[in-house]
């Protein structure tokens, strides 16, 4: 079974095809970063525009090696994220549908984040991640820290969120008090290969829960830089070791109570080495990662979603509407 996934729920147009939940076979992401970093932060109406001008080149080009009438079904976000960026995808999805014949899905963004775990690691390798349930979910991403009990397709039940800031946005925020660019992940790693994790910055360990905080840690930062005489590269080494310490001993320590098979990453920050590192090194459970560029968002993870979201019977009417604040589980 053929899917074609279409996201647009922040600031990457992206359409893909995906056959039986794994094998990618086309993946086109059009991101829009450029134009948004010169306002530090994605900018909601020009996201919109964005996705209007980019989504038909995007879908006819991940349609170019398998034709629209050779595909068995559309996947389509149809929420968390921007309503406007949102209702471009999820009308694009519908207009083709109505033209097509084929059977349309909605795609809850988060749960096709943790789907990208399914996907091939190599393309054309046939080589893909065995997942076993139940699995413990990490999903890391610009808006969302949520630790998620998956028991099987479609199964989800949240155990934890994040009380203030994403992981993600507390990687973009500290990178705003560091005078570095956006997105602030990937510009926090890369600072933080010339520095140490030397200075003392808080965590936030919530005993007895499974949510995250990462808005006093955030503040602890702005302080120590405020302060002065703190390098910017030991300023990022320690913020990211803050940040990674937390994620890895709340996930294992809540995979070990709930005695789950494996864990799984995912999420734009899933793609920081740092963190996937010491996951790996200090999980006794085994830990699956996506490839950095499945971890950011993509469609092929909305494709991989929607097969098994089409399997379990779950076609969406023409009257699916977008919804802003979806949340997982
Ligand atoms: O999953 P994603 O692409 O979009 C959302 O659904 O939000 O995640 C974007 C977030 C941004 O906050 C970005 O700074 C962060 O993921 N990110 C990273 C890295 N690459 C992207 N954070 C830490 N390290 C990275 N290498
Ligand atoms: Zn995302």
């Amino acid at each position: 079974m053929r899917i074609l996934g279409i996201e647009t729920s922040c600031d990457e147009t992206a359409a893909a095809v995906v056959e039986d939940g794994r094998r990618i076979i086309s993946n086109v992401v059009a991101s829009q970063i450029d134009i948004h970093a010169r306002y530090g932060g994605v900018v909601p109406e020009v996201a919109s525009r964005q996705h209007l001008l980019a989504i038909i080149p995007v879908i006819s080009k991940a349609t170019e090696e398998v034709a629209l009438r050779d595909v068995d079904g559309i996947a389509v976000t149809f929420g968390p994220g921007l309503a406007g960026a949102l209702l471009v995808g999820v009308n694009a999805a519908k207009a083709l549908a109505l033209a097509t014949g084929l059977p349309i899905t909605g795609i809850n963004h988060l749960e096709a984040h943790i789907y990208a775990n399914w996907l091939e690691r190599d393309p054309g390798a046939g080589e893909s991640a065995r997942v076993s349930f139940p699995c413990l979910c990490l999903i890391i991403s610009g808006g969302h820290s949520d630790l998620v009990l998956m028991t099987g397709h479609g199964q989800f039940n949240k155990l934890g969120r994040t009380r203030d800031d994403a992981a993600g946005e507390a990687f973009d925020k500290a990178a705003r008090i560091l005078g570095l660019g956006f997105p602030g992940g990937p510009a926090i790693e890369q600072a933080a290969l010339s520095g140490m994790p030397c200075l003392p910055l808080p965590r936030a360990w919530l005993k007895g829960s499974h949510d995250f905080s990462f808005s006093g840690l955030k503040t602890a930062l702005w302080h120590l830089v405020h302060k002065g005489e703190v390098s910017v590269p030991d300023a990022a080494a320690s913020f990211q070791s803050a940040v990674a310490d937390v994620l890895v001993t709340k996930t294992i320590e809540a995979a070990k109570q709930l005695k789950v098979r494996q864990i799984l990453l995912s999420g734009g920050v899933a793609a920081n080495k740092t963190i996937t590192g010491r996951f790996l090194a200090s999980s006794p459970i085994p830990v699956l990662i996506p490839p950095p560029h499945l971890c950011t968002d993509n469609s092929a993870m909305v494709a991989a979603c929607g097969y098994y979201n089409f399997r379990a019977g779950g076609t969406s009417s023409y009257d699916l509407d977008v919804v802003p604040a979806l949340s997982v589980g």
